[in-house]
C-alpha cells in the first residue's frame, strides 16, 4: 500500500488527537553509514520536518517529540552543543514556512541550564506562531517527565501556601493543570524508534492511558508511511481505559 492508499484508508472518526514520538537510532543510523553522531541528528531533522508534513496531511491535531532530555546534558559537550544548535536553527530557519503552514510551536520543558540566547530563540519561535491555529507542534526540550512532576508538586505547594490553591487532596485535574502540558491533550499513541521499547521519561503523566508502538526503523529513516502504519495500527486497537471490554 503507498501513502496515498494509506491516507485514504485513515478513519476520520478515529484518529488519535494527539501523537507522541520518541526519535530514537540517531546514533545507530551514523554509525550505520560511518558518518559523526551529529550528521544523524541532522538526517533526524529532515525526518521531522517530513513528520510534520503528514501529521497535517492525517489531519492530526497535536504532535509532541522528544527533542532533547533531561538526561541528555550527560552526552559530549559537542554532542550536546551541537544538537541544541541544530534543533533551534533549523526552527529559526523555518519560522516563516511554519508559519505560513499555520504550525502552533510550543516548548515543553524546563528552562534552566538553557543559555540566554537559547531562551530568546525559543521565545521568538513561539511568539511567531503563537496566533496559528493548526497543528499543534510541541517540542520536548529539555524535558524529563519526573522533573515535570517534581515541579508541579512544587508549585502545588507553593500555592497551597499561598492561599491560592485550596489545602485539599490533590486530583488528576489539579495536577494536570500544573504540568507544562497544562492545555494539551493527553498522548494517544506514542511512537518509539529504533527497536528501543521503554518510555525513558517521556511525558510519565500523560501516557497513563496511551498506545504504543514501536518499530524498528531508525529515527532518520523515518517517513511518511511509518506514520501511516501507526496511526492505522492505532486504529485497529480497542481502547479500555481501564474498563471492561464491551
Ligand atoms: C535520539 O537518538 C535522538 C535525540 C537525542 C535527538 C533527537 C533530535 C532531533 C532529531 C532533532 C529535532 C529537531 C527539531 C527541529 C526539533 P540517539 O542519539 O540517542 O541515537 P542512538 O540511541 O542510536 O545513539
Amino acid at each position: 500500500m503507498d501513502c496515498k492508499q494509506m491516507l485514504a484508508q485513515l478513519n476520520p472518526e478515529r484518529m488519535p488527537k494527539h501523537v507522541a514520538i520518541i526519535m530514537d537510532g540517531n546514533g545507530r543510523w551514523a554509525r550505520k553509514h560511518g558518518v559523526k553522531r551529529l550528521m544523524g541528528h541532522n538526517k533526524g531533522v529532515s525526518a521531522v520536518r517530513e513528520l510534520i508534513e503528514v501529521c497535517v496531511e492525517a489531519g492530526i491535531q497535536y504532535v509532541t517529540i522528544y527533542a532533547f532530555s533531561t538526561e541528555n546534558w550527560r552526552r559530549s559537550k559537542i554532542e550536546v552543543h551541537g544538537l541544541l544548535q541544530l534543533i533551534m536553527d533549523s526552527l529559526i530557519k523555518n519560522i516563516a514556512e511554519l508559519h505560513k503552514q499555520n504550525i502552533v510551536v510550543r516548548f515543553l520543558g524546563s528552562r534552566d541550564r538553557l543559555s540566554k540566547n537559547y531562551k530568546d530563540k525559543i521565545d521568538k519561535i513561539c511568539s511567531a506562531s503563537w496566533n496559528n491555529t493548526g497543528l499543534r507542534f510541541n517540542i520536548a526540550m529539555n524535558y524529563g517527565g519526573r522533573r515535570e512532576l517534581l515541579d508541579a508538586f512544587d508549585a502545588i505547594r507553593a500555592d497551597i501556601a499561598d492561599g491560592k490553591l485550596p489545602d485539599e487532596p490533590l486530583t488528576d485535574e489539579v495536577v494536570g493543570q500544573y504540568l507544562y502540558t497544562n492545555d494539551i491533550p493527553d498522548p494517544d499513541l506514542i511512537i518509539r524508534t529504533s527497536g528501543e521499547q521503554r518510555l525513558s521519561n517521556f511525558l510519565l503523566w500523560q501516557s497513563a492511558y496511551a498506545e504504543l508502538w514501536f518499530t524498528d526503523v531508525l529515527w532518520p529513516d523515518f517517513r511518511r508511511e511509518h506514520l501511516l502504519e501507526a496511526v492505522l495500527d492505532y486504529q485497529s486497537r480497542q481502547r479500555k481505559f481501564g474498563v471492561e471490554t464491551k
